[in-house]
């Protein structure tokens, strides 16, 4: 019979035989159900990170796992060396979705930038007519957009990067939120894209300022490159809308006061699978998406039938429970109730987001533990989140969440604050 661990052995196996390249909170859980997870010994949390924005769906969907399994039990995986009955319903369904011509499938977000990073390349020489390896892509400082070499090449962030160079030639990195400095950079003849997230979830959720999109696009078309949108944190909902660029949704939302932008190539993951999966995806039309040829990109489970079914599963879950609006809805009322809480205390200085992609920022150094310590007493209180740079807590449920759910959340982030002794 296998023995029952609990949370602390299971906490000492991990550090025994895995990898030290993450710091969790002290929590393991074991199940989740919608908004909820449970710890290994039973104990109930409101799930306030939503695994980085990827369970926007809630855990456990009933109609996501029903494809899961149905499909499993089917087919899994081909490989691309033979077409499989999904992949084509899965590409017309997600192009019709987000309206592009194309798409590529692939795994993990970080996967997916890179696939849109050799593209815009790729683009730059067959199109834009570049002398070979010249292209040059431009990045956003303080932008989060995975882990490999490419991307962390473009990172500015110490930890991502320091230690292992040498670093991916032909970037250029611009102040986030400056155009001014962008289209310094564009001025360059060798610019092949721009590659943007329209809110950077990492940094600590920081939204630009409304023109700065549009205006960076308008940039990019003049200066006839391409703007790249990372989606893969604040697409499918999370931020209100179905996309945080959104110029294409169908989504009952008036877009007024929102920049409206249609990104040329669309970098989607996480919540794609509805956190069941890693299934990734890059969109764009055919004048883009066909200067990769046959053999020149893939990955062997990218465009899978499990991951196929299980998108499509996931995607008609968003529209159909209506998440962007509710998203929308609840996210104003976080932040109202936040506001209220910074008129009671010093220890929050600041509520920011769009959505339910919200931060607050902690009145204290990005050094100091403060905003750690917070989160250890909303996990005693029964919340999950999570301190992001230092003196940043985000705040990103499942948005399957109702009101009432959020007001009791907004109680437990409240209660702990006000009671919170450093
Ligand atoms: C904006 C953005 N891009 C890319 C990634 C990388 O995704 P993954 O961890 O699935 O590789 C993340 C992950 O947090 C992200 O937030």
């Amino acid at each position: 019979m296998q023995e029952t661990l609990n949370s602390q052995d299971l906490i000492q196996l991990e550090d025994k035989y895995g990898a030290h390249n993450y710091h969790p909170l002290g929590v393991v859980l074991s199940r989740g159900e919608g908004v909820h997870v449970w710890d290994a010994e039973g104990k109930k949390y409101f799930d306030f990170l939503s695994a980085y924005s990827a369970m926007n769906q809630g855990h456990g969907h009933p109609r996501i796992l029903k494809a899961l399994y149905e499909q499993a039990a089917k087919l899994t995986l081909t490989s691309r060396a033979f077409y499989n009955d999904m992949l084509g319903p899965y590409e017309k369904y997600i192009t019709s979705y987000f309206k592009y011509d194309k798409v590529l499938p692939m795994n993990t977000g970080v996967e997916a930038v890179e696939t849109a990073l050799k593209l815009c390349r790729k683009w730059a020489y067959v199109k834009k007519g570049l002398p070979a390896n010249q292209a040059k892509i431009v990045f956003a400082s303080g932008n989060f957009h995975g882990r490999t070499l490419a991307v962390i090449s473009g990172s500015v962030d110490p930890d991502s990067r320091e230690g292992f160079g040498p670093y991916m030639p032909g970037y250029e990195i611009v102040e986030y939120n400056n155009l001014e400095a962008l289209e310094r950079a564009l001025d360059d003849p060798n610019i092949a894209g721009f590659i943007v997230e329209p809110i950077q979830g990492e940094a600590g959720v920081v939204v630009p300022d409304a023109n700065y999109l549009r205006d960076a696009y308008d940039l990019c078309k003049k200066h006839n490159a391409l703007f790249i949108a990372d989606e893969v944190q604040t697409g499918i909902a999370r931020t209100g809308k179905l996309l945080a660029t959104c110029g294409n949704c169908d989504c009952s939302i008036s877009c007024e006061n929102r920049p409206e932008v249609r990104p040329d190539i669309l970098v989607l993951g996480k919540a794609l699978s509805g956190g069941v999966l890693p299934v990734s995806a890059v969109l764009a039309d055919d004048d883009i998406m066909l200067c990769i040829k046959p053999g020149e990109h893939g990955s062997t489970f990218g465009g899978n039938p499990l991951a196929c079914a299980v998108a499509m599963a996931a995607l008609g879950v968003i529209k159909d429970e209506g998440l962007a609006e509710n998203a929308q809805k609840l996210g104003e009322i976080f932040r109202s109730r936040m506001q209220n809480l910074i008129s009671k205390t010093d220890l929050v200085t600041l509520v920011r987001g769009k959505g339910l992609l919200n931060a607050i920022v902690i009145n204290d150094t990005p050094e100091s533990k403060t905003a750690w310590n917070i989160c250890v007493a909303l996990k005693e209180n029964g919340l999950l989140a999570k301190p992001t740079h230092g003196n940043i807590i985000r705040f990103a449920p499942p948005l399957v969440m109702t009101e009432e759910q959020l007001h009791a959340c907004c109680d437990i982030i409240e209660k702990t604050i006000l009671g919170f002794k450093q």
